[in-house]
């Protein structure tokens, strides 16, 4: 007689979608899911990012898809998504004065856009905190910590 879990067959493998995955951390995000074993859908228009920091991932990995979209345009990825990892803010302050419209739409309309795509999957949806946020809270603890004010 077989065990429960031979019944319950090959543990399906888990998909996620990584936005602006073509960028510095996403790139990096994109790599760790795929030594994690997960199929990956890289978004990004290449705003900022370069192809270069997803193109090894084409090559080597069939688990790796790249869908070249700008967010703050309506977003369908075809296909079951268990995951999707926004980075909901652009990094570089070198980029403010160059692209601030771009750079709204993508923080207002895109995160609208992958809320709703994460939600009409039945995802979990993942968003770190803006580089400057994360910067306010360290200092925020190291004052407290420190006792400065
Ligand atoms: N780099 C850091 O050290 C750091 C630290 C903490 C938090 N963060 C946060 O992580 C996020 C990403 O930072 P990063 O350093 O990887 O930036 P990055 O500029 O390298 O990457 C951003 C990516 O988003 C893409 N993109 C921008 N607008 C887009 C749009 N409308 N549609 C599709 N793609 C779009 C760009 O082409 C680029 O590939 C930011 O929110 C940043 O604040 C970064």
């Amino acid at each position: 007689m077989a065990k429960a879990k031979d019944k319950a067959g090959p543990k399906k493998k888990p998909r996620a979608l990584v936005t602006r995955g073509a960028g510095f951390v996403g790139s990096h995000l994109c790599e760790r899911l795929l030594a994690e074993g997960y199929g990956v859908v890289c978004m990004d228009n290449l705003i900022t990012g370069s192809f270069e920091n997803v193109a090894p991932f084409l090559a080597h990995e069939a688990a790796f898809e790249y869908i070249d979209h700008d967010l703050s345009t309506y977003i369908d990825v075809p296909g079951e998504l268990d995951e999707v990892y926004h980075f909901a803010s652009p990094a570089s302050p070198a980029d403010f004065g160059r692209i601030p419209i771009e750079i709204l739409k993508t923080g207002s309309l895109g995160t609208h856009n992958s809320l709703e795509l994460a939600l009409a999957k039945g995802a979990r949806f993942s968003s770190p905190p803006p580089r400057r946020s994360t910067a306010t809270r360290s200092c925020t603890r190291s004052a407290r910590t420190t006792g400065a004010t």
